[in-house]
């Protein structure tokens, strides 16, 4: 095993209506803002949870977070922190509003520009406001982690940072709150944990059986789960398994003491700043060939998630590797992720300008092994039309 730091402060409130006990880890003195993205917590009655919740505090909204939070917008909540001089975020939605919330943490006593925290990816924070977040969509385990991605609508640059800083103080997670979710988030949500294992679990092996068999759980747990949620869009506790599930995914835990990959993640980044494609749709289209184009550096991993996760123990290596691969592509299409550039209408003529973004963020050397050149990636991507 590796050495590893684990540190993971944030407090979590699951379960059905936890928002009421906003009311006991949001401080009674906190001017808060309250952030949110397009209007989903209006129509289903969250919105009105929180604000009753937050009674007898100084309130001011924010919404109008997008999919893949903008720099540009978010700089207009920044202002607003600083004019009215709050000093306590919640965020209430995905990760979008999630990740947004993280940034204007970070940006609202930040001197200088603070684009410049994308460019240190997080280095330079030196402080950041508190925080919390009520999750709607289980996908990014942004309500437990102190990961953001914020997008610069004009440079088409879709950037991460991360800090000790911008850890949430709690996390309210009301399973019934997903319920509202279109069957494209459900699906989204479900593949972006499933990235997420695999980008810390499919290395290869350090002798770490306890990380192995948490990410083994979960991603079986997906796998079961996941197709329940699309059936039956109202069931308590498969809503509850796969939002404990998405943030276990991506809290730190599964990663700590092993390599970690990260390459789908960082080409999937440049489709959605390039092509507008939603965060796991690019996940599903490239982790596939990520995998096939690597099998040799990955062998012993891929056999063991052959056999563990799918029971495939027959036929010889390569074959047993290749139906791996193919069942974990069919298991993205099942839940409604389509899984190649075609799909999106992209294809080969795309390739060359996804590489130059790549090579602009400085992304030449992905991997656990850091050996995802411009050329491995070009050799994805073209297994992926
Ligand atoms: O904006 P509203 O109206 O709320 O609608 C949202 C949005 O349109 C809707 N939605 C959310 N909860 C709902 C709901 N609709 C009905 N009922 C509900 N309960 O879902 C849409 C998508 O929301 P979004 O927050 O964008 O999705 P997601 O949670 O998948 O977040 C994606 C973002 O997270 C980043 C991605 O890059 C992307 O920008 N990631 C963050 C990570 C992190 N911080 O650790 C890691 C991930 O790998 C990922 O990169
Ligand atoms: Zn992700």
């Amino acid at each position: 095993m590796l050495n590893f730091d684990f540190y993971n402060p944030t407090q979590i409130l699951f379960g059905k209506g936890r928002i009421a006990d906003l009311n006991k880890v949001v401080p009674a003195d906190a001017r808060v803002l309250v952030l949110y993205g397009g209007g989903s917590i209006k129509s289903n009655g969250v919105f009105a949870e929180v604000m009753a919740a937050l009674a007898g505090r100084t309130v001011k909204e924010f919404p109008g977070i997008e999919p893949n939070p903008s720099y540009e917008t978010l700089m207009r909540a920044v202002e607003i922190v600083r004019e009215e001089k709050l000093d306590f975020l919640l965020a209430v939605g995905g990760g979008s509003v999630i990740d947004g919330t993280k940034f204007v943490a970070a940006a609202a006593n930040f001197e200088g520009e603070p684009w410049a925290i994308l460019e240190t990816r997080g280095r330079n924070i030196k402080q950041a406001l508190p925080f919390g977040t009520i999750l709607t969509l289980p996908a990014t385990g942004s309500e437990m982690n102190n990961g953001s991605v914020i997008t610069r609508k004009s440079l088409k640059a879709k950037m991460a940072f991360s800090s000790q800083l911008v850890f949430p103080k709690f996390s309210i997670l009301d399973p019934a709150k997903t319920f509202t979710l279109p069957v494209r988030q459900i699906g989204n949500g479900v593949v972006d944990a499933y990235a997420h294992i695999m980008e810390q679990y499919l290395t290869y092996p350090v002798n770490a059986p306890v990380q192995d068999r948490f990410a083994e759980g979960l991603l079986l747990t997906l796998i079961e789960e996941g197709p329940k949620a699309l059936a039956n869009p109202e069931d308590y506790d498969v809503r509850a398994n796969i939002m404990w599930c998405a943030t276990l995914a991506l809290n730190g835990l599964i990663g700590a003491g092993v390599p970690q990959d990260w390459a789908t993640h960082m080409v999937g980044h440049e489709l959605t700043a390039l092509y507008g494609l939603d965060h796991a749709q690019t996940l599903a289209i490239v982790l596939p060939g990520m995998l096939r184009v690597r099998k040799e550096s990955k062998r012993a991993k891929l056999l063991q998630y052959a056999e563990r996760i799918w029971n495939i123990t027959a036929g010889t290596e390569d074959a047993r590797i290749d139906e791996a691969i193919k069942r974990t592509q069919d298991f993205f299409e099942q839940m409604g992720v389509k899984t190649r550039l075609s799909d999106y209408k992209l294809g080969s003529g795309n390739i060359d300008e996804v590489l130059q973004q790549l090579e602009s963020h400085r992304m030449v050397a992905l991997g656990e092994q850091r050996d995802v050149t411009l050329d491995v990636s070009r050799k994805v991507l073209e297994l992926s039309v």
